[in-house]
């Protein structure tokens, strides 16, 4: 049997940043991981660059059934507390675009940093570990996990969401705030690509597969993010796209605009009278690559010399290009997901120390909670913040 102040389960973004908090204040600390190595979500993001934190991270950044929860977190543990710990490791990053922050090098000099981080503070990391069951005692829980009986004062559910479960994600937070009396609102994929089914949707997306748009705005549910959109086999993705499927239900129509920075009505009827023989295709192939102009010119209008187009019509092709409407069939799901939506209800979680309003001494920290960045280095910054925060109460 073995006895310690506390348990952290889950050694990913949220879990390491609790483990070496705390016990820098003294506590001993017992983080665990079911998997063979800690961080592996840190080692994959940013496409192996971890785009760690974003210069601008400010709550509407974060989507979440109560949109207050994480004010007071992200108050108490910035970016700029983050950038200071990263700055003292001598981890050379820099700016992306919009505030981005990621390594010059790899992403695994973030997770070097925070592993350092617990071997200097004395945490105890135990790696190929499950938990099989949580019972509470009079003074904290007891657990049975496959380092044997574990007793302790303050258990930290740190085990993230269900994305990508080829790189550890399981249901077991839901599952632990379930069994103590907490609410676990709906999931979803979030930050994920769409598929489409419609038949010559699906062509043009296969066709086009590959082919990036820059600067696009794409709304949906009163949302907009724009950002670049990308056609992929299956459907679209890219930044503004992967941004709008968090605020996406299925069924839901989802608006692109192809050139947000182009008066495009104006601009279309100037070309018209300074190069009227001038074919659409042609001045299409100005705004899109080659084929992607050959084949809107082929399905969506007919394309002919400008001359030959009233200007009713050239309305109508700008508004068929700032307002491209889709209803996407559904989502790549959690196997390609950067992140869970929704989750443990933060309503019954103090919002200063993520510590259970039902049950003393047990928190939730990081994904597992119902609080979901955009993309651009917030997720990373509310598992930083939520650590934080529960590392001084533990
Ligand atoms: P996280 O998932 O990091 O850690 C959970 C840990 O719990 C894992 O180590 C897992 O093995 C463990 N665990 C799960 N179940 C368990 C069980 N039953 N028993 C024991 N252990 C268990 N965000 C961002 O801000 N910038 C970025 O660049 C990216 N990039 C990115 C790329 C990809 C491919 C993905 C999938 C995600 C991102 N993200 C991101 C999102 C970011 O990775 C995510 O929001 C955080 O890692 C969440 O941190 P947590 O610590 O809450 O969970």
């Amino acid at each position: 049997m073995l006895q310690t102040e506390v348990v952290i389960i889950g050694a990913g973004a949220a879990g390491l940043m609790c483990a070496f908090t705390a016990a820098a204040r003294g506590r001993r600390v017992l983080l665990l991981d079911h998997a063979n190595k800690a961080g592996k979500k840190i080692l994959m993001s940013g496409g192996g660059r971890c785009n760690f934190t974003n210069l601008y991270t400010e709550p509407a950044n974060f989507l979440s059934g109560n949109p207050h929860f994480c004010k007071s977190a992200l108050a108490r543990y910035t970016q700029w507390d983050f950038i200071d710990l990263v700055s003292r490791h001598g981890i050379p990053y820099h700016e992306k675009k919009l505030g981005q922050l990621f390594c010059d090098n790899k992403a695994s000099d973030i997770l070097g940093m925070l592993i350092d981080e617990c071997q200097q503070a004395g945490v105890d990391l135990r790696l190929d570990t499950a938990v099989q069951c949580i019972d509470k005692t009079e003074i904290g829980f007891c657990l049975q996990s496959d380092a044997g009986e574990l007793h302790c004062q303050s258990l930290v559910i740190a085990t993230g969401g269900l994305s990508i479960p080829t790189l550890g994600a399981s249901g077991f937070g839901y599952q632990v705030a379930r069994q103590f009396g907490h609410t676990v609102l709906p999931t979803r994929a979030g930050l994920v690509p769409f598929t489409v089914t419609d038949p010559s949707l699906k062509a043009m997306c296969e066709a086009l597969s590959g082919t990036s748009v820059e600067d696009c705005q794409v709304t949906c549910n009163g949302q907009s993010f724009r950002e670049n959109i990308l056609f992929t086999h299956r459907g679209l993705s890219g930044p503004a796209i992967l941004q709008i499927s968090s605020y996406w239900q299925p069924g839901d129509v989802v608006e692109i605009d192809l050139l947000p920075h182009l008066d495009l009505p104006t601009w279309l009827d100037e070309q018209r009278h300074e190069r009227p023989n001038t074919e659409l295709k042609t001045l299409l192939g100005e705004l899109f690559t080659r084929k992607m102009a050959t084949l809107l010119a082929e399905h969506w209008f007919e394309s002919r010399p400008l001359k030959q187009y009233g200007k009713a019509e050239l309305e109508a092709i700008a508004e068929r290009l700032a307002r491209w409407q889709l209803v996407p069939a559904g989502t790549e799901g959690y196997r390609t997901a950067e992140v869970t939506l929704g989750g443990v209800d933060t309503r019954e979680v103090s919002s200063k120390t993520m510590e259970s309003q039902k049950v003393a001494g047990l928190y939730f920290v990081g994904e597992v909670l119902d609080v979901t960045g955009h993309l651009g280095g917030f997720n990373f910054q509310w598992a930083w913040a939520s650590g934080y925060a529960a590392a001084q109460h533990v």
